[in-house]
């Protein structure tokens, strides 16, 4: 009889029909039960396609059944053909639900802040999360989720994520040598993303959130025509300068096709240590018009407080060390409308990307 690990190892060298990694990679392996009178193997793929799931089939038939005369049951689990909308356009990780970009119009408004206090959150909901550093001009991730010195684990041209506070973690800032520079130009942020998106091994994920460079650009325009982007969320200052950037973010969504979940004021107001009391110091509530124009909503009010800064520079984020203080809560409170939002988008259809593919001629 056939041992569990050798009927793994060749399951791991069928890849899975136009990507290039094996079917154990995606983990779409459900079950492998191994009996005296038979070998059932049941997998479960995001395809609807018959054609894939022959193909799979015929595959696994002819590498497992050389390796023994115990009758061989193969079961492919797929889901039920899509509606025509959610069926089109590209997607290189289908086994991620949701993706979620965290865009700003400029850089030190909190964006990667943001990022990551929300991935935590939604983590301690109890939801799957990754997130993934993009911003190829000032990756802080890592030092954030305090992982700046751990080395990520290398599988033949492939990267394991870093577990960090119950979440997925992969930075573009772990896999370029450390301080040198980066200096990019358009192609070279198109290629690198798309080999990040290609070579990282993320677990199967309910959301992957993205913490984008500030501004709108390549990296933009290349993942949303890469996967289809669940959400946008834009995250700003109360200053009326900081809301004219978030303007050109708003009107990036829009033309990439990304439905907005909504914007999240940082630094709004300052609570202070010592007495708990709010000040008001680059202004406050100043987005929630913004937010109407484009029909959508103020997702919450985040204000200036020592302990978010300090949690970013430690790699202790406030998410995590004072789980139930009122910033922590308003955290919870934005993923917890965070998510309904994804949920809403999902139920009316999903998102296709179709629209925005690049022009092949
Ligand atoms: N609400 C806040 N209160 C205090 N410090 C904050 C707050 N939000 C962000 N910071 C700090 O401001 C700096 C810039 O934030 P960061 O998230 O890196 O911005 P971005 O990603 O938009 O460039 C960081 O040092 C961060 O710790
Ligand atoms: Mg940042």
């Amino acid at each position: 009889m056939p041992t569990k690990d050798v009927i793994l190892t060749q399951l791991s060298k069928i890849i899975y029909p136009t990507f290039n990694k094996s079917i154990i990679d995606f983990d779409f392996l459900t079950s492998l039960e191994i009996s005296e009178t038979e070998i059932k193997i049941t997998l479960t793929i995001p395809s609807s396609s018959d054609a894939i799931a022959q193909q799979l089939y015929t595959e696994i038939e002819s590498r497992i059944s050389v390796l023994s005369i115990i009758p061989l049951e193969i079961n492919i689990i797929q889901p039920k053909a899509p509606k025509e909308t959610s069926s089109q356009g590209k997607n290189v990780l289908p086994t991620i639900q949701h993706f979620l970009m965290v865009s700003s119009g400029k850089g030190g408004v909190g964006k990667s802040t943001t990022a990551v206090n929300l991935a935590i959150s939604l983590a301690q909901q109890g939801k799957r999360v990754g997130l993934l550093d993009v911003d190829i001009y000032g990756p802080n991730i890592p030092r954030m989720m305090g992982i700046q010195e751990k080395q990520p684990l290398f599988l033949g041209k492939n990267i394991k994520p870093i577990k960090a506070h119950g979440v997925q973690v992969m930075s573009i800032g772990l896999l370029v040598a450390r301080g040198s520079s980066l200096i990019w130009k358009g192609a070279m942020v198109t290629q690198a993303i798309e080999q990040m998106l290609e070579d990282i091994l993320w677990d199967k994920l309910d959301i992957l959130l993205f913490d984008m460079p500030p501004g709108t650009g390549d990296a933009q325009l290349s993942l949303a025509q890469s996967l289809p982007m669940s959400a946008g969320i834009a995250v700003t200052t109360p200053q009326k300068v900081a809301l004219d950037d978030t303007i050109r973010s708003m009107d990036m969504f829009k033309q990439l096709h990304i439905p907005i979940a909504g914007i999240i004021e940082n630094m709004s107001g300052f609570i202070c240590p010592e007495t708990g009391k709010e000040y008001d110091i680059f202004g406050k509530s100043t987005t929630a018009p913004l937010a109407e124009n484009y029909q959508t909503q103020l997702l919450g009010e985040i204000p200036i407080e020592p302990a978010i800064r300090e949690g970013g520079d430690s790699g202790l984020p406030i998410t995590i060390l004072a789980p139930n203080c009122e910033t922590s809560l308003r955290y919870q409170s934005i993923a917890t409308k965070v998510w309904s939002k994804l949920e809403e988008i999902n139920a009316e259809g999903g998102v296709n990307n179709e629209k925005i593919q690049p022009t092949i001629f």
